[in-house]
């Protein structure tokens, strides 16, 4: 069993310079099982081999899996700070990984639908948490709820995770385009495209393109690649055993290009810039 410690007393590791505090990335897709909770699980694991202090939070509030993919131990955590009953840091656990992370509770469901009220308490109490880690990552869920919809706009930077499968490229656009409703009309650079599971980087970026140009075109707004993930079959080997992608297999092909994603992640967004008046 995986040991952890609650990270109460101490984020999990800290750097000697910090360019980007606090800030919230969420993790989004539109359609399911594109690679999201892994991808923040492994992000935020490069990103704390690199000297950052990183807090992971599950915000799949219906079927909460970083528990699983972790193999961490069920705990009440999410659950008690949706409840008013804990205080968000105290929930958190440090992973030996050297991250942090407030889990939720896999398979329970019970957190879907919850009350937009106490929702924005959760997001007010993360936003105060962030400003002891250096990047907090939000694992979204499927779909485009209420509640998914909010902890993107809520976000300081979204990853739109998109395959090369037609399906979730449309359900990518799906999600910039309520983002970009959402955020309103000011031109920025929050939204970020992420392509996983590409066959070769060529196919992934061309599968970057195809959601770019149709951005452009209908959104006014160019998203920038932040990185192309590879299909490699150490990644379900890792999630099967429940273990760490960069401790298990640091220099395969998807953690060579975790890697990459984690140093254009880590580096400070670029400012926004305000639409010209028409
Ligand atoms: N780069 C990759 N190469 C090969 N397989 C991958 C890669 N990334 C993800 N996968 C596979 O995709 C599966 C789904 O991953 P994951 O559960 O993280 O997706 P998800 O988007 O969070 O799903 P959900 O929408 O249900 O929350 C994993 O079990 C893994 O096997
Ligand atoms: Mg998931």
């Amino acid at each position: 069993m995986t040991s952890l410690v609650p990270a109460v007393t101490e984020p999990a590791r800290h750097v000697a310079e910090s360019t980007a505090g606090g800030r919230i990335v969420a993790v989004a897709s539109g359609k399911g099982g594109v690679g999201k909770t892994w991808l923040a699980i492994t992000l935020g694991h490069a990103l704390a081999r690199a000297g950052r202090r990183v807090l992971l939070f599950d915000g799949d509030l219906g079927l909460a899996n970083v528990d699983i993919q972790l193999g961490l131990p069920p705990g009440p955590a999410l659950a008690a700070v949706l409840a008013g009953r804990m205080a968000l840091r105290a929930a958190a656990i440090a992973h030996p990984g050297g991250f942090d992370i407030l889990a939720g509770h896999s398979g329970s469901g019970a957190l879907a639908s919850v009350a937009p009220a106490t929702l924005e308490q959760v997001l007010a109490a993360l936003r105060v948490a962030a400003s002891g880690y250096d990047t907090v990552l939000l694992d979204l869920g499927a779909g485009l709820d209420r509640s998914v919809r909010r902890m993107a706009a809520f976000a300081d930077r979204l990853l739109v995770v998109a395959t090369e499968e037609p399906t979730s490229l449309t359900d990518a656009y799906a999600v910039l385009k309520l983002h970009a409703a959402d955020i309103g009309s000011v031109a920025d650079h929050r939204a970020g495209i992420v392509v996983n599971i590409a066959s070769t980087r060529a196919a992934g970026e061309r599968t970057y393109q195809t959601l770019a140009r149709a951005s452009t075109h209908f959104l006014g707004r160019t998203p920038p690649c932040l990185g192309i993930i590879r299909r490699d079959d150490h990644v379900r080997e890792a999630i099967r055993r429940q273990s760490l992608l960069l401790e298990r297999h640091p220099v395969c092909p998807a953690a060579v290009d975790v890697e990459a994603l984690a140093a254009a992640v880590g580096a400070p967004a670029p400012p926004a810039v305000p639409l010209p008046r028409r």
